[in-house]
């Protein structure tokens, strides 16, 4: 079902004759998640899923005195998909929370739909920075490339790279990571040699990193979404891009805790910047992992703690509002400070995307497993995006 832009009013009209009625009828509050469980970004959606179900296992199914049910579909991180399930949700099963969204390009075709339907959306995975104003409704647990990007272009120029060139996906986030790259790099001393994309779906990185080794920087800066690093990282190997001495520095992102155990060596060494490590050295965090592992036999990554946090920041919610939805939820989610598994973590009020401590990082081998492990940090860092 596709809806033609035109009839968006009048379900607009629709929608306002407060769907909550019905909601509150019974019992039971719904939040629809939608995720990518199939195609390019599947990682993003087992992951996720995966954590909101460890929640609801530790934290039960009840908040602000209602069962809480959560509704999964797939969108294959096609947002066209994306929209549609959303409006189905909205209208058909009355949800009270929109959440998941995988990619950028799906939260941004659901923003009209929340704020028509004045249903919070949680963004638990995209990060391109300018996602939360979008609609009023957005609330972020996830992370910006602005905010993790900034801490590694300035270690970087503080640590003897001199000469970089910047690699990251054509679309919304790699846009942020390679220009706030640029921009904290070049003001702390550093000199760009140019700055490369490689497209969302089906990158080949041949002839990028061929490109790169002709340009002979100090450094590769890398920005790519979950689930391409240990392509990327192979084929970064493959080339004798590490051993003709380019250093190969990320966001987190590249060295994803999905992927990075299988690895190999080539990814030993890279120093890379991001909100969250399975390794981050924290009792709620080991807490965190330890369970997760349990249940799944697979280690949580960054999507997983936004998806676990996304969880939380609704149950906090509705257990202050009994269970009440639309504008009352989200003025609830506004302003929540708490100690997530990467550390403590406040939902701006303002601007309500998360702030919360950036970590610099470096893959180690540990026991036998490689791990991003965490030795410098820039605490609470708030979305640079957001301080134009
Ligand atoms: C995004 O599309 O916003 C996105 C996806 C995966 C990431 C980061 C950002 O790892």
């Amino acid at each position: 079902m596709n809806i033609p832009k035109r009839h968006l009013l009048a379900w607009a009209i629709a929608l306002a004759v407060a769907p909550w009625a019905h909601a509150q009828s019974d019992n039971t509050v719904k939040i629809g998640l939608i995720l990518p469980m199939t195609g390019q970004q599947a990682s993003t959606g087992r992951q996720i899923e995966a954590a909101v179900k460890l929640w609801q296992a530790q934290n039960g199914t009840k908040a602000g005195g209602k069962t809480v049910e959560v509704i999964i579909k797939d969108d294959a991180a096609v947002p066209d998909t994306t929209r549609r399930l959303a409006q189905e949700l909205v209208v058909n099963d009355k949800v009270a929370v929109l959440a998941g969204f995988g990619i950028t390009p799906a939260a941004m075709a659901t923003a009209p739909i929340a704020t028509q339907s004045k249903t919070p959306m949680i963004v638990m995975a995209a990060a391109t920075s300018a996602i939360t104003e979008a609609s009023p409704f957005i609330v972020r647990t996830s992370f910006t490339l602005p905010q993790a990007t900034v801490p590694i272009a300035e270690w970087a120029a503080k640590n003897g790279i001199k000469k970089a060139v910047s690699l990251v996906a054509d679309y919304g986030p790699g846009f942020d990571a390679e220009k706030y790259f640029d921009s904290q790099f070049r003001l702390n001393g550093g000199q760009m040699l140019d700055k490369l994309r490689t497209p969302l779906r089906g990158p080949d990185f041949a002839p990028v990193l061929q490109k790169v080794r002709d340009l002979s920087p100090d450094a590769l800066f890398v920005f790519l979404p979950s689930g391409q690093g240990a392509q990327f990282m192979k084929q970064f190997g493959e080339r004798g891009l590490d051993k003709a001495g380019i250093r190969l520095i990320a966001t987190g992102d590249v060295t994803d805790d999905d992927q990075l155990n299988d690895m190999g060596d080539v990814a030993l060494g890279v120093v890379n910047s991001h909100h969250y490590s399975a390794a981050h050295p924290s009792a709620v965090n080991k807490k965190f992992v330890d369970a997760f592992q349990a249940a799944n036999k697979f280690r949580p990554n960054f999507m997983a703690v936004g998806g676990y946090d996304g969880m939380r920041v609704i149950y906090n919610a509705l257990n202050a509002t009994k269970g009440q939805g639309g504008e009352a939820l989200l003025n609830a989610m506004k302003g929540q400070l708490f100690e997530s598994p990467r550390g403590q973590v406040l939902i701006d009020a303002q601007t309500r995307d998360i702030v919360q401590d950036v970590y610099i990082r470096k893959v180690e081998r540990v026991n036998g497993q490689l791990w991003n492990v965490e030795f410098d940090v820039q605490k609470a860092v708030k979305d640079p995006g957001k301080l134009k």
